[in-house]
């Protein structure tokens, strides 16, 4: 019998209870049986950053990255490793170049989603650069910036072409709001954006051939903007909602990345769907955090044991043939894409794989939430995040919530209570 011994790298930021999770469950799964017999281990390493040969070989076989969005040494460092040692990622810096809202807008756009109308206007200060100011006094048109607003009609969002983490963006109800946003805009790069009338803000976070939907409350603060509850949406809009994401990912070829979609009615409004560091962490996530750490076990386990190969064409015309058919309907379209999505992620080979290789890894990770180890990691989390006059608070009211998970979980794997 053949033992096949897998790294695992983990390029991280400030984050401590994600990480430290997908370590402790990766342990406690032990090794995973091949499909002849054969046995996969897995060993975990948090990266540290230091000079590398272009042409040394990388000891990762697969790289789970928080880090290279914001940073250029590890950004080149993984860019080296995909091309030059096939190592697998999640998620690849070559689709970065999409990171940055507005091509996952025109993607969506040109596949007929109901992206809310959008103009991107230049910017209002000239960025700084000799070059730059030259070419501006020379080249850039004036333009009516009421006028673009009269057409998209308020209320209206101006926000970054490339936001993340609400920066920058603002609500504008009228002229007067308007200019005051554009003036202090500065050199952000602006979109405006129609603004949807909402009954609900789903947002998806999708690991590989994984999707979960919550409702979101952006009003709320961060410990309370996911809401668990199970049936907020209908099912068809679930379903539109859950494709969205996937197909959203498989287009770019994102394999960790989180999707936020305003419903009004049976509409579905994708309005945020590119996050190179979608938000995993224990203190937000809450009821939902061991779904997401099981979902990046299973994903890397699953990538490494069938030697699934990292893709980076992205093959965009397999989705504007389906886009173009002038025969289809729009829900024709949206499952023609939603089998693209699922044939690029693997789906059916994927739940296979699960059930028959991975069958005990929910009773691993229920036993090690419902016990101390995971405990340990809630308070250490919240006394790292919240100030002390807050511990007790946000300890009691994270420990309400995963004992719920546990609780639920126990239910439905058969355990009863
Ligand atoms: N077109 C829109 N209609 C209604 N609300 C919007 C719209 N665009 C943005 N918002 C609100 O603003 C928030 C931030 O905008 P978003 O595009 O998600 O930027 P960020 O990348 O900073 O999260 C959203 O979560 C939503 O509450
Ligand atoms: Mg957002």
């Amino acid at each position: 019998m053949t033992d096949t011994r897998h790294l695992i790298g983990l390029l991280l930021g400030t984050e401590e209870d994600w990480p430290t999770a997908f370590e402790k469950i990766l342990h406690r799964l032990g090794p995973v049986p091949g499909a002849d017999g054969s046995s996969y281990s897995f060993d975990i390493e948090r990266i540290t950053i230091e000079p590398f040969g272009l042409r040394d070989r990388p000891r990762y076989h697969l790289v789970i990255d928080r880090l290279a969005y914001w940073y250029y040494h590890p950004r080149e460092w993984l860019k080296k490793i995909a091309l030059m040692d096939g190592v697998y990622l999640l998620n690849s810096p070559f689709t970065f170049q999409s990171m940055e809202k507005h091509a996952a807008y025109c993607a969506m756009m040109r596949l007929g989603l109901n992206v809310p109308d959008t103009v991107l206007v230049p910017y209002k200060n000239p960025i700084d650069n000799a070059r730059y100011a030259y070419t501006s006094a020379r080249y850039n048109q004036s333009f009516d910036l009421d006028a673009i607003a009269e057409r998209i009609g308020y209320p209206l969002f101006m926000k970054p072409y490339d936001g993340g983490a609400w920066r920058g963006v603002s609500r504008i109800r009228d002229p007067e709001e308007l200019h005051a946003a554009y003036d202090a805009s500065g050199e952000m790069l602006m979109h405006l954006q129609k603004a949807i009338d909402y009954d609900v803000f789903a947002r998806s976070l999708s690991i590989g051939a994984e999707t979960m939907v919550m409702r979101f409350q952006p009003d709320q603060p961060m410990h309370s903007r996911y809401a668990v509850d199970h049936s907020f949406l209908s099912p068809s809009v679930g379903n539109d909602v859950v494709t969205i994401g996937r197909l959203v990912n498989a287009f770019f070829r994102w394999e960790f990345n989180s999707c936020e979609t305003l419903i009004r009615g049976e509409e579905v409004y994708p309005i945020d769907y590119a996050n190179a560091c979608p938000d995993v962490a224990l203190t937000s996530l809450h009821y939902y955090f061991p779904w997401a750490i099981k979902a990046l076990v299973k994903w890397s386990v699953f990538a490494l044991v069938t030697g699934r190969q990292p893709k980076l064409d992205l093959e965009t015309d397999r989705f504007f043939a389906i886009a173009d058919d002038a025969g289809t309907s729009f829900p024709e379209k949206m499952a023609a894409y939603r089998r693209l999505a699922d044939a690029y992620f693997e789906s059916e080979r994927y739940h296979d794989f699960c059930a028959t290789r991975l069958p005990h890894l929910d009773e691993i990770v229920l036993d090690w939430v419902a016990g101390p180890d995971f405990d340990q990691l809630l308070i250490d989390t919240v006394r790292s995040v919240y100030p002390a006059h807050e511990h007790d608070q946000f300890i009691a009211h994270l420990r309400g919530l995963l004992s719920l998970w546990v609780k639920d979980e126990t239910a439905r794997l058969g355990g009863g209570s």
